[in-house]
This record gives structure tokens, C-alpha cells and sequence, in this order.
């Protein structure tokens, strides 16, 4: 019998991470290091199968992500079926692999909401992180293409050191778009993201120097009767407090990576925790009953300083996955937090941000992870 306070959660965002292949190489990707060695992708009939299932436990809103989400062939069939199911769906993508036809047929599958990312404003700063000579290009032909066929223009600008300082030429490229809502979302140092952190976490200077000109802009946007939405989101390198992750572990949130693993959030994969998998178990099995999406729920697991701690509710010791990376025990407070004694490894890369070197990034692509496959 499952008790109620657990049968009243239910994992209402569901993310398919349909495949790992991509055609872009960038440095701050949040996908696993290892990700060459992950198993054989689902197939169409697999994912239709996780769709159904996390839709009766109550799941409302799916993302088609990746890797890139456009490499599957069989995308119009899972978005026909995920708009079948009832679902709100969203395409998170590069605009790689899509055309005008293609994003015609998604539209009469059913699909949402389509979400662009972009590396910089600029050609050259664009395609030296994409790792590819003709991503910018295609990239605004795809905006234009999403607008055109009536989608709402939503943006997504990865900011690092690299390009933050050319937010205004960002947000310019954005008003020229005619987009509606961008993000403006400071890489969050995850995956690739965290082997580049040094090259790619800026000061904090550089942010709060991006962070006004982004008000500004909002001013004048506001003043001018424009309603572009710019979220400009932080990375908690910054910040004193951690983030409640993922809205809390196995709370509302559930990934599926492109080999069924089931994961409570994106990056857990690294963990040192057995995941289900979906071609094994049930996803109400997973959901409800599986170590892996129990291990950090309620409040039992915590460590001081967070178990005493009268702020535990709104963080939850705050992020996990940056707790392993950090300091290797994934129990610990996240680093975050001041109150942490481990808080010393934040400062010491914001103090490594300071430091204005170059330095080499390793590019995600399948040769440099089977790199860390080898371990
Ligand atoms: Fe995994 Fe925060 S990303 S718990």
C-alpha cells in the first residue's frame, strides 16, 4: 500500500532525452561526460510507452530534448503521439536538422513550443563554441522559420565569460528576431559544463554588469510597448544560498535519458546510485517505489549543518548532483551555502574566475568521451 503522501506526488514535467548524438560540439552541454558509452536508444515504441505511462501518473508537460532531439527520425510520430496523450510539448533544440517542411509537419503533429538555442550574437563567437562552421546561420533561419509559422519565438543564450559581455548585442539580435521570451541563462556548470568551469564561469563583475544592462533593456522594451520577456538566470556559483534542485528530488520532475535510465533530474546519471531503467520496470515502479527516485526524498538523508538547519525546508541541502562534483559525497551540504564547510571550493572558483587566462576548453563530441568511458 503506498502511503499518501507519497501517492499525491506525481511527476508532472517529463523530459525525453530522445538521443546523446548531436551535431554540435559545444563545452558547456550538460549531458554526461560518458555519454559514448550509454546503451542503444529506445525505440519509437518504447517512448510512446513512457509517454502513456507517465501521462496516467498525472504528467502534463513533456520536453523533447538531447542531445539533439531532431536526429530521431521518428520526432513527428512522437510528437503526434505525445499530443494525443494530451500532453503541453516542447522542443528544446539547436535548429540543426531542421527545415521549413520539418517544422511544418511537427506543427501539425501537434507540437507546442519550439525553443532555440544560440551560443552568442555573433557569427564567429557562435560557431567557435558550436564547434560547427555553419550553426549561426541556420540557427537565425530557424528562428525566423518558428515565428513565421506562428510558434511563439522563445531564445535560449547559454551566457559564459566568453559572451556575457556582449549581452547587449545578444538582446539586440533578440529584439531583431522579434522573439518572445529569451533566456538569458549563465551556464549552469553541470556535465561538460563542469570540466570547462574554469574557462567558463564569469566574474562577478562581468554578471552584474550584464545583469543591469539587462534591466535596462527591460526598462526600455517596457517603455517602447515591446513585450519580449528576458529571464536572465544566474549561475548559484554567485549566490549564498543553493537552489532547491529540480523543485526537490522525485517531486515533480523526471527524466529519460536516450537509453531508458530513469532519472529524478538530468544529471543524477553520475551518481553513485543504481537507476532504473524503463525497459525493466514500471514508471510507476520507478517513480514510486525505486531506490534511485527515493534515495534523497524527504529529509532523513541530511548531514549537518542542514538537519538543524531552520532553512532546510526552502533548499533541501540544495543540489545533489553539484554536492558529488564538488566534494564527492553526495550527502553533503551543496557548497553553495555559506553555512557549508565546504563553501571554500565556491570561492576558490570565483576567486579562478578572476583570473583573466585563456584557457583550452574540451569540446563534447563522441571522441573526447570516450575518453572519460575509459574512466
Ligand atoms: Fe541533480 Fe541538482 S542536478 S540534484
Amino acid at each position: 500500500m503506498i502511503k499518501p503522501e507519497i501517492a499525491s506526488r506525481q511527476p508532472l514535467w517529463l523530459l525525453a532525452e530522445l538521443t546523446y548524438k548531436c551535431p554540435l560540439q559545444c563545452p558547456y552541454c550538460s549531458n554526461p561526460l560518458d555519454f559514448a558509452g550509454a546503451g542503444a536508444e529506445l525505440t519509437t515504441q518504447e517512448w510512446i510507452d513512457v509517454f502513456t505511462q507517465a501521462r496516467e501518473m498525472g504528467a502534463a508537460q513533456l520536453g523533447f530534448s538531447g542531445g539533439e532531439p531532431l536526429v530521431r527520425q521518428d520526432l513527428t510520430e512522437l510528437i503526434a503521439a505525445a499530443r494525443d496523450l494530451g500532453y503541453y510539448t516542447n522542443l528544446i533544440t539547436s535548429g540543426l536538422g531542421l527545415n521549413a517542411e520539418r517544422m511544418a509537419d511537427f506543427r501539425q503533429a501537434g507540437l507546442d513550443h519550439i525553443q532555440i538555442s544560440f551560443q552568442a550574437s555573433d557569427e564567429e563567437v557562435n560557431n567557435m563554441l558550436a564547434g560547427s562552421a555553419k550553426a549561426f546561420e541556420q540557427k537565425l533561419k530557424m528562428a525566423r522559420e518558428v515565428k513565421a509559422q506562428g510558434y511563439p519565438m522563445v531564445l535560449n543564450f547559454v551566457t559564459h565569460r566568453h559572451n556575457i559581455d556582449r549581452i547587449d548585442r545578444i538582446i539586440e539580435l533578440c529584439i531583431e528576431l522579434e522573439a518572445d521570451y529569451v533566456e538569458l541563462a549563465t551556464c549552469q556548470y553541470y556535465g561538460w559544463a563542469f570540466e570547462n568551469r574554469a574557462a567558463l564561469l564569469p566574474t562577478r563583475a562581468q554578471l552584474e554588469k550584464a545583469e543591469a544592462i539587462t534591466q535596462e533593456y527591460r526598462q526600455r522594451l517596457q517603455a517602447a510597448g515591446n513585450p519580449l520577456k528576458l529571464i536572465f538566470v544566474t549561475p548559484d556559483y554567485y549566490e549564498e544560498r543553493p537552489k532547491k534542485c529540480m523543485n526537490g528530488w522525485g517531486e515533480i520532475f523526471l527524466t529519460v535519458t536516450p537509453d531508458g535510465t530513469a532519472l529524478p533530474c538530468h544529471s543524477a546519471r553520475m551518481l553513485p546510485i543504481e537507476f532504473p531503467n524503463v525497459k525493466t520496470m514500471s514508471l510507476e515502479e520507478i517513480w514510486q517505489t525505486s531506490p534511485g527516485f527515493n534515495y534523497f526524498r524527504g529529509d532523513a538523508w541530511m548531514p549537518e549543518p542542514c538537519r538543524s538547519c531552520d532553512e532546510k525546508e526552502q533548499d533541501l541541502g540544495g543540489c545533489r548532483c553539484q554536492a558529488f562534483m564538488l566534494t564527492g559525497d553526495m550527502h553533503a551540504t551543496d557548497p553553495v551555502c555559506s553555512k557549508s564547510p565546504e563553501h571554500h571550493r565556491i570561492l576558490a572558483a570565483r576567486q579562478e574566475a578572476e583570473l583573466a587566462e585563456e584557457r583550452e576548453m574540451t569540446y563534447r563530441n563522441e571522441r573526447n568521451s570516450r575518453i572519460f568511458c575509459r574512466g
